[in-house]
């Protein structure tokens, strides 16, 4: 079982992943926890990449699409290996992000026509007002417009993929709730 967790900055993934893989394991499961970008030499390079101010330029965000492809790549091994031995995995964003994110719908499908897709696919949604609270981040015309771009494409995405749609601006135990909610008939002993 695949799992992928999405959602824009401050949507709160990683707590959630935190307290899913605590559940997954209290009832029995072993819990494989995979982000992306990834920690690999690839991984490393998208995040130095992400900091460079050319970073929205259309032709860099073409190098960035095709690195995440590659680093997601290399993902597709240890998901496999872990699958194997009937674990669960957990990825803190997936293929869907690149979607999200980089532009061009077309190509992206292409390029990463050999990813394997999560089984469930978790959006967590999260309105724009709490994401820029939550991170503190900067309320400018141009942030809040990216964001509410991000957050939009997510939602067209969710309806088009039978994504489970959860919101996050509830609490952090509520929304733990919800998405145990969704996870537990998927998956055996644990109700
Ligand atoms: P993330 O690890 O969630 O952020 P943080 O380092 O704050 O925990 O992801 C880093 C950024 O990478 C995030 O803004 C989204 C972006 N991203 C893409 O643009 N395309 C992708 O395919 C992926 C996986 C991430």
């Amino acid at each position: 079982m695949y799992i992928c967790l999405e959602g824009i900055d401050g949507s709160g993934k990683s707590t959630q992943i935190v307290l899913l893989e605590k559940w997954l394991n209290d009832c029995g499961h072993d819990v494989l926890r995979i982000f992306e970008p990834t920690d690999s030499s690839i991984g490393k390079l998208i995040r130095e990449m992400l900091r460079n101010p050319k970073a929205e330029e259309e032709d860099f965000q073409k190098t960035l699409a095709l690195l995440f492809a590659a680093d997601r790549m290399v993902l597709m091994d240890t998901i496999k290996v872990s699958e194997e031995s009937n674990n669960v995995v957990i990825s803190d964003r997936c293929f869907y992000s690149s979607i999200v994110y980089q532009n061009d719908a077309g190509w992206l499908y292409e390029i990463n026509k050999f990813i394997r897709k999560p089984d469930i696919v978790i959006l967590l949604d999260l309105d724009v007002d709490n994401a820029l609270e939550r991170c503190e981040g900067n309320d400018s015309f141009e942030n809040r417009a990216f964001l509410e771009k991000i957050r939009k494409k997510y939602l067209k995405l969710a309806e088009e993929n039978d994504f489970f749609v959860i919101n996050a601006n509830n609490g952090i135990n509520k929304v733990h709730d919800d998405i145990k909610r969704v996870i537990s008939p998927k998956i055996g002993r644990c109700i």
